[in-house]
């Protein structure tokens, strides 16, 4: 139940939830993101996942629970488990992109940032893949 790194197994249903909601999934299967997961016997209650650039940053993408685990601080786990892993490695700022639950990363500790203060490699991430994605705001946190 409680997060753990995704393993290859994982990511089909990773991708399933993803896209209930709509969440960009293009290169969640290179090595280059990383997710935890929550399941319980019925299947997968929750993703986050993480894409690195260089050696300081991360993106934070992939987050979603499912509705019948939500409102029980799951999603607020997962990103936890998250950071406490890329801490290990070294990463010491989180980004975030995103157009409908920038209130929920404000209460985890991000706030906006402009575009032109990320690296330029994260925005060339997948999960900015899309037409609109000029004007999806960015929030950051510094661990
Ligand atoms: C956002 C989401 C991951 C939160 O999952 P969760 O496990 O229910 O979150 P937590 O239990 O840690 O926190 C729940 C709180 O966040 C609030 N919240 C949920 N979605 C929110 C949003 N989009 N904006 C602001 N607050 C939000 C809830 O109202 C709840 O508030 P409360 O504690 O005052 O009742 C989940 O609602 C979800 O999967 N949404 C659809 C996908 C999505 O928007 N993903 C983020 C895209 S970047």
């Amino acid at each position: 139940m409680g997060p753990r790194r995704a393993t290859k197994a994982d990511l089909h249903d990773v991708e399933v939830l993803l896209q209930s909601y709509s969440i960009p999934v293009g290169g969640i299967h290179s090595e280059a993101v990383q997710f935890h997961v929550s399941r319980d016997k019925t299947g997968l209650l929750g993703c986050a996942g993480i894409e690195v650039f260089g050696d300081t940053v991360g993106l934070l993408r992939g987050i979603a629970v499912a509705e019948r685990a939500r409102r029980a601080g799951l999603a607020a786990l997962l990103v936890s488990a998250l950071v406490a892993d890329v801490r290990l490695r070294g990463i010491a700022t989180l980004v975030v992109g995103t157009k409908t639950a920038a209130g929920y990363f404000s209460r985890l500790g991000f706030t906006p940032v402009d575009r032109v203060a990320v690296p330029p490699g994260l925005l060339a991430s997948r999960e900015f893949d899309g037409a609109s994605f000029g004007d999806t705001p960015l929030l950051k946190a510094d661990l």
